[in-house]
């Protein structure tokens, strides 16, 4: 097939931001088998002695996740944190009526605190505004993060914690918009808990940071007067505002699917806009800024999960089975948030484990799922500050609007001395000649080119064969007269680093 032309501009003094490395956050909910069989497994050989497996370890350190949010997600907005602290024995089994399952609470709070150390992460926690209140959320920060001295503080020191958690990122609720959400509110009611769970917060922890919810998908008929609301309510004691969406190929139209992160791009540029616009009407230099701290692929799960019985412990829920077009779909996801580095400072990856997820479990062993890749290479590598990225290429006609078939960031890091573009080939037929001005880079050659290709996009990869969909090196690309030439084959995620 012959080789389709497209260029990217860029200029070393024109930055969107520096990346926040919360970008390349993660989540973790007690959902399905991503807490249980997910992490944490006693018994298993793989397993330390506090249960938890190594192997997950060694892949969530691989990949490279600097927060994780826990403990929900839907669960949160009927869970009593009180519930998942003191002795294992002696904690509630009850049921979780968002997953229509029991939660047994063997693992919790310290539980999750010591996976984070072992794993090489921070937490990002999400407090229950939905069936509780701000006596709840007065009573978990005082827990987690008050030193001593007083009644949750020493709660905490006698389940074994002397040191503070120190959690520095808190939810206010989760999805409140949703009317699947138990305690769903009206934007008046939520903005009004918000403000008064996050004052009382800072009440007890002035350094924390809070994340109000926004609304949990841009389709939602509330979008975005919802924004709008919660914010005039909550604006002082607010620090960011949530987005959440997920996208699923239901009707099997790949070049349509591969274009819904053009549908992400105009959900942050309008919640952008909201934030800014509350912000003139407060007439206020506090900006607000983004977490969008649920995005994902999710629908190839939708009808076993129907199916599923109820109120049994953490059955295969949610466990959805990536192919490569999700990949690259998550790689285009990845480089629309990169884009909006000046406005996007947290965003989670929902979710880590087996649920949604980059990381799958057995009872004998863990592997990566094809979209482990591009977030493994977007985390590790994409670090500095990115470069406002012009790409001059053909367009396709999606249900999403003009889809440009490349879609490509660049990012610079001058302390490493690197220069980062990542790169979504969405043509599924041609391979692209991608040339780049480098001229103000001089002196730097190409390090790499990590590429991610297949000839068959519904290709997964599984415990059995789990090498089937997976990134290789090449040396196709040159640098000659001070332009960059990338060859980017047809439907593929690139990423090549010059140094
Ligand atoms: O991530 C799965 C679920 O999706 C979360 O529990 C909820 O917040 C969202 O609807």
């Amino acid at each position: 097939m012959t080789e389709k032309k497209a260029r990217i501009s860029i200029d070393r003094e024109i930055e969107v931001s520096v990346v926040d490395e919360r970008i390349y956050s993660s989540f973790i909910e007690h959902l399905g088998r991503a807490v249980y069989e997910g992490i944490y497994q006693k018994g298993l050989p793989v397993s330390d002695e506090d249960g938890l497996r190594e192997d997950t370890i060694r892949l969530v350190r691989e990949i490279g996740v600097p927060l994780v949010r826990y403990p929900g997600g839907n669960f949160v907005s009927g869970f009593n944190w009180e519930d998942s602290v003191g002795p294992a024995e002696l904690r509630p089994h009850r049921i979780d009526p968002a997953w229509g399952v029991i939660e047994t609470n063997e693992f919790g709070l310290h539980e999750f605190m010591n996976w984070t150390k072992k794993a090489g992460t921070k937490p990002m926690y999400a407090i229950n505004l939905g069936t509780r209140g701000i006596e709840a959320a007065r009573a978990i920060v005082e827990y987690c993060n008050v030193k001593g001295g007083s009644y949750y503080s020493d709660l905490r020191r006698k389940n074994g914690a002397e040191d503070p958690f120190d959690i520095r990122l808190w939810c206010l609720g989760n999805e409140m918009d949703g009317p699947w959400q138990m305690g769903h509110k009206t934007a008046t009611e939520y903005g009004r808990l918000a403000a008064e769970a996050g004052r009382i917060m800072k009440m007890v922890d002035p350094s924390i940071e809070c994340v109000a919810c926004g609304s949990s998908g841009s389709g939602m008929p509330t979008f975005p007067s919802w924004e709008a609301e919660v914010l005039m309510q909550s604006y002082d004691t607010t620090d960011y505002l949530s987005l959440h969406t997920y996208y699923g190929n239901r009707d099997n139209n790949t070049p349509d699917f591969l274009a819904s992160n053009i549908d992400m791009d105009q959900f942050i540029r309008s919640v952008v806009a909201v934030c800014d616009y509350v912000k003139a009407v407060k007439r206020t230099d506090k900006q607000i800024n983004l977490s969008f701290d649920e995005w994902n692929v999710w629908y190839h799960s939708e009808e076993a999960d129907k199916k599923l019985e109820k109120w049994v412990q953490h059955p295969h829920q949610l466990e959805d089975i990536y192919n490569f077009e999700d990949a690259l779909l998550v790689g285009s996801m990845l480089i629309t948030l990169l884009r909006h580095a000046d406005r996007v400072k947290i965003a989670c990856l929902a979710q880590l484990v087996n649920v949604i997820a980059p990381i799958m479990t057995s009872d004998t062993g863990a592997w990566r799922q094809t979209i482990f890749y591009p977030y493994m290479h977007a985390s590790t590598m994409g670090r500095g500050v990115v470069l406002n990225t012009a790409v001059k290429v053909d367009t396709y006609e999606s249900r999403h609007g003009d889809a440009p078939y490349i879609d490509a960031v660049v990012i610079k890091d001058e302390e490493n001395q690197t220069l980062t573009v990542f790169a979504v080939n969405k043509d599924l037929e041609h391979p692209y000649e991608v040339t780049m001005d480098v001229r103000q880079f001089e002196g730097y050659t190409v390090k790499e080119h990590i590429l991610m290709t297949h000839e068959d996009v519904k290709a997964v990869n599984t415990e059995q064969d789990p090498g089937r969909v997976a990134p290789v090196t090449v040396h196709t690309d040159t640098i000659d007269a001070g332009t960059l030439t990338m060859h980017l084959p047809a439907k593929s995620w690139n990423v090549i680093q010059l140094s």
